[in-house]
C-alpha cells in the first residue's frame, strides 16, 4: 500500500517493505537533518499532545521545520477549549481542518485510532496509554539496522517495565518482521501482559524470560532498557515495590560482547547509571537524535514531498 496518505496507528498498518522504505529514506534524510530540505512548503502538521514529550514532539517539529513545513498544536489541555469541556473529537476535526496532518500523543488506549477515525488527513500516533507508539519502534528499528546493518540474526534484551511500556509492545511487533532472538528481562510483576505473550507465540517469536539481567547479558548484541512507567500503576504501591528493581551499570556491562549496544527510547530515571554514557556501548542519545531524520522520512513519505 506504501506510505502516502496513511495513517500510522500501529506498526501492524504496515509490511517490513514499508519499513525499510523508510529507512532507506531516513537514512537520505541525514543529510539534511541540520540542514533544509524544502518540500513541504505549505504544508502544516498539527501536534496534539496531551501528554508530556520531549524527544517525540521536538523531533517531529525538528522535522517539518527541516522540510520547510509548520506547526500548528499544543501539550496539555489547559490552553484548549478542552479546558471549557470540548470533546476529543471537535477537538480532532477542528485541527483536521487547519492541518495536513495530525500527530497525537495520549494517555487513552485507542485515541489515536479514534482520531484517525474522525480526521480525513493522516493521524500518527505518537503514543497512546501503555498500547502503542509505533513511531518510536520505527526510530528503534533504524537505529539497529544503522548500527548493524541488519536487524534478521540479532539477539536482542529488552529490560524494564514490559507490562506498561507503549515503546516495548511497538518494538515487539515490529520486530516480529525480522528473525530474531528476544531475551525478556523484568522483575516479576513487570512481566509482559498475556497479549503481547500471545502475540510473540502466535508469530512464532523466539523469547525467553528471566529477571536476571546477569542471566541474559552475555548473549545480546543490543540491550533496550526502558524506565518503570510509573504513571501508569493502578496502585501507586504496586510502582513502590518495584521501584528501583533493576540498573544498567559498568559492572553489568563488564559482561557483555565488546560490540553490544544499550539503546534506551529515554527519558531516564534511574535505571542506566550516569557512568554507562560515556562507554562505548551506549546509543541512546545516538538514538534519539535519529529521531530527526527518521521523522523527516516519515512525514516526506506520508505528505508527498519530491525530491531527487
Ligand atoms: N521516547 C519518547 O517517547 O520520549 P518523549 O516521551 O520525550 O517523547
Amino acid at each position: 500500500m506504501g506510505w502516502l496518505g496513511r495513517d500510522v496507528i500501529t506498526v501492524l498498518d504496515f509490511k517490513r517493505e514499508d519499513l525499510e522504505v523508510l529507512f532507506t529514506e531516513a537514512l537520505n534524510m541525514e543529510k539534511y537533518a541540520k540542514s533544509r530540505l524544502d518540500i513541504l512548503n505549505g504544508k502544516v502538521l498539527a501536534l496534539a499532545f496531551f501528554e508530556p514529550s520531549t524527544r517525540t514532539r521536538l523531533s517531529f517539529e525538528t522535522a517539518m521545520l527541516r522540510l520547510g513545513g509548520s506547526m500548528i498544536g499544543f501539550s496539555g489541555t489547559e490552553a484548549t477549549s478542552m479546558a471549557k469541556g470540548e470533546n476529543l473529537a471537535d477537538t480532532i476535526r477542528m485541527l483536521d481542518s487547519y492541518a495536513n496532518a495530525i500527530v497525537i500523543r495520549h494517555s487513552l488506549e485507542g485515541a489515536a485510532r479514534f482520531a484517525a477515525e474522525v480526521a480525513e488527513s493522516p493521524v500518527i500516533n505518537a503514543g497512546d496509554g501503555s498500547q502503542n507508539h509505533p513511531t518510536q519502534a520505527m526510530l528503534d528499528l533504524y537505529t539497529m539496522w544503522r548500527e548493524f546493518g541488519t536487524i534478521d540474526g540479532l539477539s536482542i534484551g529488552i529490560l524494564g517495565d514490559l507490562r506498561y511500556a507503549r515503546v516495548v509492545n511497538s518494538l515487539i511487533q515490529a520486530l516480529s518482521y525480522y528473525k530474531v532472538k528476544l531475551h525478556l528481562i523484568s522483575p516479576e510483576p513487570l512481566k509482559p501482559r498475556r497479549e503481547l505473550l500471545e502475540f510473540m507465540s502466535s508469530r512464532g517469536m523466539a523469547y525467553d524470560w528471566t529477571d536476571d539481567p546477569y542471566k541474559a547479558i552475555g548473549d545480546v548484541d543490543v540491550l533496550y532498557v526502558v524506565r518503570i512507567q510509573r504513571e501508569r500503576f493502578p496502585d501507586p504501591m504496586d510502582y513502590e515495590r518495584v521501584r528501583g528493581a533493576y540498573k544498567v551499570d559498568l559492572k553489568l556491562i563488564e559482561r557483555a560482547k565488546p560490540s553490544m549496544i544499550i539503546m534506551h527510547p529515554l527519558p531516564r530515571v534511574d535505571e542506566v547509571d550516569f557512568a554507562v554514557d560515556s562507554t562505548h556501548h551506549a546509543r541512546y542519545f545516538k538514538q534519539a537524535g535519529l529521531g530527526v531524520p527518521l521523522r523527516m522520512a516519515l512525514l516526506k513519505l506520508i505528505l508527498g514531498g519530491d525530491h531527487e
